[in-house]
């Protein structure tokens, strides 16, 4: 009577190899050591964030000399438009600080997901516009929409982020 139940055993740890192989997965070691491996999506977005805050800084630094390189900040702009809109599409489910992982992303992003992409496309529109006005070449403008992008960031860190520092 034993018999059947090895096998049944024997069948779902195939089955289970076979979809990790067709997930296009790592091959898993024998171990099977659970969660112990980090989604490379978790560094790609953070290489993103990363790029929208040099973004960022560069344009604050510009705003600092007092002559502003209006270009550059325009160039700066678009970059962070860019990164702003594959935002949402770097959190799959099983991602946050709550799964183990070396992360900041609070469990609310899945929980609120329309809040979190809404967050994003706040970013997506404030950079927007920080193109048009900087593309105007009016530095005083550009000054106040800093503030504006920069209440963007702000609005989500506080509601999804772990860490605002
Ligand atoms: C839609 C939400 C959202 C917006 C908008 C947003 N962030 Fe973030 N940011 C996050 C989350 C979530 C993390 C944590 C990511 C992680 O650790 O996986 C993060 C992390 C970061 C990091 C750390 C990246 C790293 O190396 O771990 C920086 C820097 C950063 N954000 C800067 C900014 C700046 C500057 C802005 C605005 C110009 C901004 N972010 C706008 C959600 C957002």
């Amino acid at each position: 009577m034993n018999a059947l139940p090895k096998f049944r055993l024997f069948a779902a740890t195939a089955t289970l190899g076979l979809l990790a192989a067709c997930g296009g997965e790592a091959p898993a070691d024998d171990t099977a050591t659970a969660g112990a491996e980090e989604p490379a999506v978790i560094d790609e977005r953070q290489a993103n964030f990363e790029g929208i805050g040099d973004a960022f800084k560069l344009i604050r630094s510009e705003l600092e000399t007092g002559n502003p390189d209006v270009v550059a900040i325009e160039n700066a702009a678009t970059d962070m438009n860019e990164r702003s809109q594959k935002i949402a599409g770097f959190f799959p489910e099983g991602t946050s600080v709550d799964d183990g992982f070396d992360t900041e992303a609070l469990a609310t992003i899945w929980e609120d997901k329309t809040g979190f992409e809404s967050a994003a496309q706040d970013l997506t529109d404030a950079s927007a516009e920080m193109i048009t006005i900087a593309a105007s070449g009016d530095t005083a403008a550009v000054g106040e929409q800093v503030k504006a992008v920069g209440g963007t960031c702000k609005g989500c860190h506080d509601k999804f982020r772990l860490d605002d520092d």
